[in-house]
């Protein structure tokens, strides 16, 4: 089988997902709109730019895992880029005949295995030279990448890649002013600060528990912390956000009390959270 550019991959996939999400398909199999893994693949600036790192940093013949598939397009572009053998991890049921069916059509049935479990609990037979998990989401909350790749790390061989290798996440200090009458919310500090590095082949910590400091530049009333996250792959290759991937994401202050800060201002937040819970707060430190 000739290997396809990215774009033609994408189209094969794409004319599938159409077939998959049609009302010809069972329901319990069909790809509807609403599902995280179709929204992400339709977003294509997120989904060519993925596919195109995959393209350029698969080892010949490497054993990989997409661990939360969804499409499983990041794991064809991975046999599509040489790779040898693929796991496809997804814990919704609806996506595996469409999996198969794509395997089947790319003419990868005999490189792929399709699990429907939770990736944290999935054990690979073979051991893996590249592991695909885009499970994340700005802050890496709300989604277990760091959770499944705890638990994957263990089946990696020394050389394994990872996509994302590194996430870094940073913030803003927002905050209400007033001008000419009229109240608008607005950076009160220019400088965005880095909260959180996280390199998946070495991580730890179950969470974040830090106080960043901001200098304010304009004066206002802090009402939120607005976080953006910016991720790093093999070869150094760097996403930024997209529709579906790492968009601008808000905590509330919990303890605003009124203080309106004035220029040169130093302000302290404390931003404490768990990898993978739902969290949109974060507190003022007197
Ligand atoms: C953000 S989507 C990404 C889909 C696909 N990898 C892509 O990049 O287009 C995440 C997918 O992971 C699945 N998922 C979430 N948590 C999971 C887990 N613990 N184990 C396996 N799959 C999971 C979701 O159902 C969803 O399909």
């Amino acid at each position: 089988m000739g290997k396809h550019s990215v774009e033609e991959l994408y189209d094969i996939v794409s004319d599938l997902v159409k077939w998959a999400s049609s009302s010809s398909v069972p329901y319990s199999q069909r790809l509807e709109e609403h599902l995280v893994g179709v929204a992400c693949f339709r977003d294509k600036p997120r989904t060519l730019s993925l596919m195109e790192i995959i393209d350029k940093t698969t080892p010949e013949g490497a054993v990989g895992i997409d661990a939360g598939a969804g499409t499983g397009i990041l794991g064809w572009s991975f046999l599509n880029a040489g790779g040898g053998y693929l796991y496809l991890v997804e814990s919704m049921g609806v996506y595996r005949k469409f999996l198969e069916r794509v395997a089947k059509e790319l003419g990868f049935e005999d490189m792929v295995e399709v699990h429907i479990v939770n990736a944290a609990k999935f054990k690979p037979a073979k051991r893996l030279d590249y592991i695909v998990a885009e499970l994340v989401i700005t802050g890496l909350l709300n989604e277990p990448l760091v959770e499944v790749i705890k638990h994957l790390r263990q089946y990696a061989n020394p050389e394994c890649r990872f996509l994302p290798e590194k996430a870094v996440s940073k913030v803003e200090l927002w905050g209400r002013v007033e001008h000419e009458g009229k109240q608008a919310i607005i950076p009160l500090s220019s400088d965005g600060v880095v909260y959180d590095e996280v390199e998946v082949r070495s991580i730890e910590r179950d969470g974040v528990d830090t106080v960043v400091e901001f200098e304010v530049d304009t004066a206002g009333l802090p009402n939120k912390l607005v976080a953006t996250t910016e991720l790093i792959h093999p070869g150094g290759y760097k996403t930024g956000m997209f529709d579906t991937l790492c968009t601008p994401m808000t905590m509330y202050l919990d303890s605003v009390r009124g203080r309106r800060v004035r220029e040169g201002d130093r302000v302290k937040v404390r931003i404490n959270y768990k990898y993978g819970e739902t969290k949109t707060w974060a507190s003022l430190v007197e």
